[in-house]
């Protein structure tokens, strides 16, 4: 199809309109006007139901009373895809849970899934899990190993993708992180490893930035944590990776010590 220069400019900028809005995938290969599709007849109920006027609902106290009732991984499997306080699971596709060997000795906690993650919900799987995966080897550590010691469980502060992988709000992070805490008293890993700065802000509870933090371990719910640089930040600053590979091997003498 031939575009005259005037067309081309304005199909232009109503594509980057619709990016900005956030509709930044492709879901069919023809477009559909919604203008044209027949308005169905909304359906008027028989008898008006009773609608009980409650109390507003506060949705970090439900997500902490929904959280703490989990027996095990699959009762909060179910909790995250029945909670709808948070608006990002609206725009996802999948809840990300996890993904790995939950006996693992080491659980890795990453940021949020991005578009890759998004649409096979699983955690890292795109660039940065492909980097992740290669780091995690070198020092014996796979998500794919069934024995504990040489295995890892992953999740991500949030299950579900923000819009245009924009970081995590602070509510997001505080929303979900009764979820994440009984994501970890269940797993009970004997290490953390913290991925990137909304992992380690949000259990850590600090604005410092990982460069900060790595290099020394930390504590969360009496659980040793070691903060490390994320993947998609290493393969902007490759540079960073001999501090990535020191960070590493302090990971590895812990688990070797037992
Ligand atoms: N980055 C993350 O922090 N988590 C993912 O699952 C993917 C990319």
């Amino acid at each position: 199809m031939t575009m005259e220069p005037q067309e081309y400019h304005e199909a232009l900028a109503q594509l980057a309109w619709l990016v900005e809005l956030g509709a930044d995938e492709a879901i069919g290969a023809v477009g559909v006007n919604r203008y044209e599709e027949k308005v169905k007849p909304a359906r008027v109920p028989v008898e008006a139901p009773v609608v009980a006027v409650d109390k507003p609902v506060d949705i970090p106290a439900e997500a902490a009373r929904l959280a703490a009732g989990c027996a095990d991984l699959e009762a909060l499997r179910a909790a995250l895809e029945g909670f709808d306080g948070c608006a990002l699971k609206r725009g996802a596709r999948n809840t990300v849970f996890s993904d790995g060997n939950p006996a693992a000795r080491v659980m890795i906690i990453g940021e949020a899934p991005g578009r890759d993650e998004d649409i096979q919900g699983k955690p890292f799987i795109g660039h940065s899990g492909q980097l992740l995966d290669k780091m995690l080897a070198a020092i014996g550590l796979s998500r794919n190993a069934e024995a504990p010691e040489d295995a890892v469980y992953i999740t991500n502060v949030l299950p579900w993708r923000p819009p245009q992988n924009r970081d995590p709000l602070d509510e997001e992070k505080a929303m979900m992180k009764p979820f994440l805490m009984r994501h970890i008293e269940l797993v009970k890993p004997q290490v953390l490893l913290l991925v990137g700065n909304p992992s380690n802000q949000t259990l850590l509870e600090t604005n410092q930035g990982v460069t900060r933090l790595r290099g020394k371990w930390h504590e969360v719910a009496g659980i040793p944590a070691l903060p490390i640089f994320h993947p998609a930040y290493l393969l902007r600053r490759p540079e960073k990776k001999r501090e990535a590979w020191a960070d590493l091997l302090m990971l590895k003498t812990k688990l070797e010590e037992g």
